[in-house]
């Protein structure tokens, strides 16, 4: 393991002045430690504004929540990777719970999505996870593979580019997170699944989301298969996220 990845998704809040209002709290006392990287994903009108503020600050990046695969056109209210970049974004969320599961996005959108994030340099953090009706069927795994097989046939390179989320759905904004244990197990099976296809597992960091809070990040971080959280709720205020983001600090 070689950097640990603290990603903050905001979801539709946080808009273009409550996100300055934001940084200036979290920033005020943050502190860049090497080995960890802060990844901020803004609702789109406060990506610009977001990537500015922390252009000069050493390990924190600035990433898009959604975008559309085409490159530009009559494609209304969607955004192309290349605008999200041109805003400052360096990396894209791709197919998470709520973009499968609200608005109904499948396997093959989610494909389209990481190879054009890939085409234009960016990092695609790909996310997974099964429903709690999947889990208690015994079929964590199973999902887990179908939604991995939107990457088949990319090639080692492109696979080594590609960050992933697992966030079992029953765990998003629940309060109920996996144990660190059975987040672990999941952890290793997609660390497998790009090991065989040739890509060092181990290059390819793979994050815990669902319900991480300050009290629990630091035993989900002590597994070693878990390399960094992604955090909705409590990403939303500067003292918990700034919390999370000194996790194991002394
Ligand atoms: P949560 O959301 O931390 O509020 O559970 C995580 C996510 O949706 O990425």
């Amino acid at each position: 393991m070689t950097k640990t990845i603290f990603a903050a998704n905001w979801k539709m809040n946080h808009g273009p002045p409550h996100a300055r209002g934001f940084l200036d709290r979290f920033l005020d006392g943050y502190q860049h430690e090497s080995g960890r990287e802060v990844w901020f994903f803004p609702p789109a009108v406060s990506i610009e504004g977001v990537a500015q503020r922390v252009a000069r600050l050493p390990g924190i990046l600035v990433g898009a929540q959604n975008v559309y695969w085409e490159p530009q056109g009559a494609f209304t209210g969607e955004l192309s990777v290349s605008m999200a970049k041109d805003a400052g974004a360096r990396a894209v969320l791709v197919g998470h719970s709520e973009r499968r599961h609200v608005f109904g996005e499948t396997d093959d959108e989610t494909g389209r999505k990481v190879r054009a994030v890939l085409d234009c340099g960016m990092t695609p953090l790909l996310c997974v996870g099964e429903t709690l009706r999947e889990r208690d069927n015994g079929k964590t795994l199973a999902v887990i593979h179908r939604q991995l097989a939107a990457l088949d046939g990319l090639d080692g390179e492109s696979l080594s580019r590609i960050v992933v989320a697992y966030e079992p759905v029953w765990a998003i904004g629940t309060g109920k997170n996996a144990t660190p244990a059975d987040a672990a197990a999941v952890h290793a099976a997609v660390h497998s699944w790009f090991d065989e296809r040739a890509v060092a597992g181990g290059n390819v960091p793979v994050l815990y989301g669902g319900s991480v809070k300050p009290g629990n990040a630091q035993e989900l971080l002590s597994e070693d298969e878990i390399e960094g959280v992604l955090v909705g709720g409590a990403s939303l205020e500067p003292e918990s996220w700034r919390a999370i983001c000194a996790v194991g600090l002394d």
